[in-house]
Parts: C-alpha cells; sequence; structure tokens
C-alpha cells in the first residue's frame, strides 16, 4: 500500500492530484501540439494527419463538429476560427443529439469528431452513423489508437500525453490549438488569409506556452479568491464572442468537481432572464478580455453590479476599467482575438480545482463521473 502511494506520488509529479499537474502541464502539452506543425521562422502551419483533406476541407460548404463535455466547448471555439479565419460555415453538435435526429448528410459533409479518449459512444455513434451516409470522416483525439481515431478516414492527435484527471484541463487547450492550427492551414490554402495576420497569428501563437507559464505563476491569487467564492450554491460564467465557450467550460468544470451549480451564457443574455438571478449572494465569473466586444462585457458587468452580484473578471493584463469595477480580477497577458480562449480559460481551471479542494471534494474521481463515457 506503501509502494503504491509512493507510485503514485511520483506519477503525480509531486502535484497533490492529478488535475493540478496537468493544468500546470500546459505549456509543454500545447508545444508538443504544435511540434513539427508550425514554424514561425519559415511561415507555414501543416497538420500532416490531414493533408490528403485539406483541398477536400478548403472547399467544403459547411463542417459538422462533433462532440461531448468539454470538447464539444473546444468545437464550440472550433466554429468561432473556422468561420472568422477559413470563412467555412461550422455547425456545432452534440453527439447524443445528433446521432439521433436523423441528420441531413451527404458525401460532400465533412464530419470532425473531437474526442479526448477516442472512446466516448456518442462521438463515435455520430460518426459511424455520418460515415455511413457517406461524409468525410476526421478526429482530433488525444489517446493514440483509440476507436474513434481507428475509424476516421483521417485526423490529427492533440499529443497532450495521458489525461487522469476526470476533469479535462490539457486536453482542451491542446483541442483548441489543433483547431487552431486547422483553421489557419485551410485558411492560408483557401487564400483568404493574408501574410501580415497569418505571421501576427502564428506569432503569437508561439507565445502562448510562456504566457500560460505566466498565468500559472499567480497560483495564490486564486487560492485567494477560491476562499472567498468555495461555499457559493451557484455561479454565472458569462462571455463573448469565442470567450462564451470558455464561459461554458468554466461552468462545467466548476460544477462537475466541486458540485456547485454554475451555468455558462453569452454576456449579452443576462438581460433575457438570467439577470433575475443576480444578488449578493450570486458570483458572476465574466471573461473580459481586450477585443471588438469589450465594451460590451464592461456594461454588462455594471448590469451585474448595479444588482449587487459579485464580480470576478477575466481581464487583460494592464486594464484599469474593469479593475475599477470588479470585486476580484485575475490579469492574463494580451494576445491575438483568436487565441484568447487558449488563454481565459486557465484561471477558470485553476479556481475550480482551488475550490473543489477547499470543500474537501476528490477533485480526480469527482462521484458519478468517468473519464470516458464509453456506453449511453
Ligand atoms: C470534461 O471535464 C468531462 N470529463 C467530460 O465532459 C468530457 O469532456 C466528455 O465526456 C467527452 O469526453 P471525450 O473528450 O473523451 O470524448
Amino acid at each position: 500500500q506503501r509502494l503504491e502511494l509512493k507510485l503514485e506520488a511520483i506519477e503525480k509529479g509531486g502535484y497533490e492530484h492529478f488535475m493540478l499537474k496537468e493544468i500546470h502541464e500546459q505549456p509543454r502539452s500545447i508545444k508538443d501540439c504544435f511540434r513539427g506543425r508550425l514554424n514561425v521562422d519559415e511561415g507555414w502551419v501543416k497538420l500532416g494527419g490531414i493533408k490528403d483533406y485539406e483541398s477536400k476541407l478548403a472547399k467544403a460548404k459547411r463542417i459538422i463538429m462533433v462532440a461531448c463535455g468539454t470538447s464539444w466547448h473546444a468545437a464550440l471555439v472550433g466554429e468561432y476560427l473556422f468561420e472568422d479565419l477559413a470563412r467555412i460555415p461550422v455547425e456545432v453538435e452534440y453527439a447524443s443529439e445528433f446521432r439521433y435526429r436523423n441528420p441531413i448528410i451527404d458525401e460532400d459533409d465533412i464530419v470532425i469528431a473531437i474526442s479526448q479518449s477516442g472512446e466516448t459512444a456518442d462521438t463515435l455513434a455520430a460518426l459511424n452513423l455520418a460515415k455511413s451516409k457517406g461524409a468525410t470522416i476526421l478526429g482530433i483525439c488525444n489517446v493514440v489508437g483509440s476507436s474513434i481515431s481507428r475509424i476516421t478516414h483521417a485526423g490529427s492527435y492533440t499529443h497532450a500525453g495521458p489525461e487522469i484527471g476526470v476533469a479535462s484541463t490539457k486536453a482542451f487547450t491542446a483541442q483548441v490549438t489543433v483547431l487552431t492550427l486547422m483553421a489557419l492551414s485551410i485558411a492560408r490554402k483557401k487564400g483568404n488569409l493574408d501574410d501580415t495576420k497569418f505571421r501576427r497569428i502564428i506569432t503569437e501563437l508561439e507565445l502562448i506556452p510562456d504566457k500560460v507559464a505566466k498565468i500559472l505563476e499567480q497560483s495564490e491569487k486564486h487560492e485567494e479568491i477560491s476562499a472567498v467564492y468555495k461555499d457559493a450554491r451557484n455561479a454565472l460564467y458569462l462571455g463573448r464572442g469565442n470567450s462564451f465557450p470558455v464561459a461554458l467550460e468554466g461552468a462545467l468544470k466548476l460544477k462537475e468537481i466541486s458540485y456547485i451549480h454554475a451555468e455558462g451564457y453569452p454576456a449579452a443574455e443576462m438581460k433575457h432572464g438570467p439577470i433575475a438571478l443576480i444578488d449578493e449572494e450570486m458570483p458572476v465569473f465574466v471573461i473580459a478580455t481586450k477585443g471588438p466586444s469589450y465594451e460590451k462585457v464592461v456594461s454588462n458587468i455594471q448590469e451585474v453590479k448595479a444588482r449587487k452580484g459579485k464580480i470576478i473578471a477575466v481581464i487583460t493584463e494592464g486594464d484599469t476599467q474593469v479593475k475599477a469595477i470588479a470585486d476580484h480580477y485575475i490579469e492574463i497577458p494580451d494576445t491575438d482575438e483568436n487565441l484568447a480562449p487558449l488563454l481565459a480559460t486557465i484561471p477558470l481551471q485553476l479556481i475550480s480545482y482551488y475550490v473543489a479542494v477547499m470543500r474537501g471534494a476528490n477533485v480526480d474521481q469527482p462521484r458519478n463521473l468517468a473519464k470516458s463515457v464509453t456506453v449511453e
């Protein structure tokens, strides 16, 4: 038993939980994800695993992404990336809904499955359905040789390394990294991403691992905030644009390991009902980083403050406006707006982790959950 404990301690690399280790592995896992796929000096991005399908992707009238849970949130970030950079319409589907909806699919369709384990039953079934209707099916998986990676026509591995914690963290940022590379390479193939913008984004992408590391150095700031809200009964997460999927992911992280009810919403959606929930007991996590919708998010924050809600804001370093009105804030480095989800998600991972630990929850194996849902 002592040997087992010792072995586990070695496996955790000195961290108290696998989840914390995996959160801190992200500078390296993101680097591993773009090793051999990104070269800033020579100015190229390439995903060898899908090179035979790049033209088909570039000509696609639409791309369907199927996934579950955190991987579904990564797909939502992918939708913003593909539509903004590659100008290809993307439909993101819960695999469990897609497989039973008798969806309209034909041989012109490309269906991309996103799955850390590559074994999720609903995602596998959705892919088999698409394949049976003649669609091209691609996979973005973390486990080499997994069922999804074996049935797909092609795909790209995320190379995040084994993810043991049930709550997905480094796999999510690796999935978003692969989706970013995919969107960039297809956009270049289509010729609708000029050199200047392309070079700016890939230069920023290469800096992401160091920027993630910078956020991870602020652990005690995250612990302080977590201590304030560890006994909350509910929480809201708000974001606009590609920060909306990050809000959904932050809410899922909190609920699945601390068992606090949490919901993610598009920030503007508050006035259509959820703002009725706001009172001094309600922590509201807002991704308010610099970007096209910054001013609008600031007014959403003011709406919440006016109703005595507590604001915990993820802001861009140096932002003084939100700092002045938020109850708490975490500063993250500035980056290209297309890459912001890779950074904005880190504080939300850390806060959910510390809240769960402070609540004495079983962080790596939360109640009722499995790492891979291989049954319906
Ligand atoms: C996320 O933290 C959960 N572990 C869960 O939602 C997970 O993302 C979902 O079950 C999909 O798993 P997959 O990526 O292995 O397909």
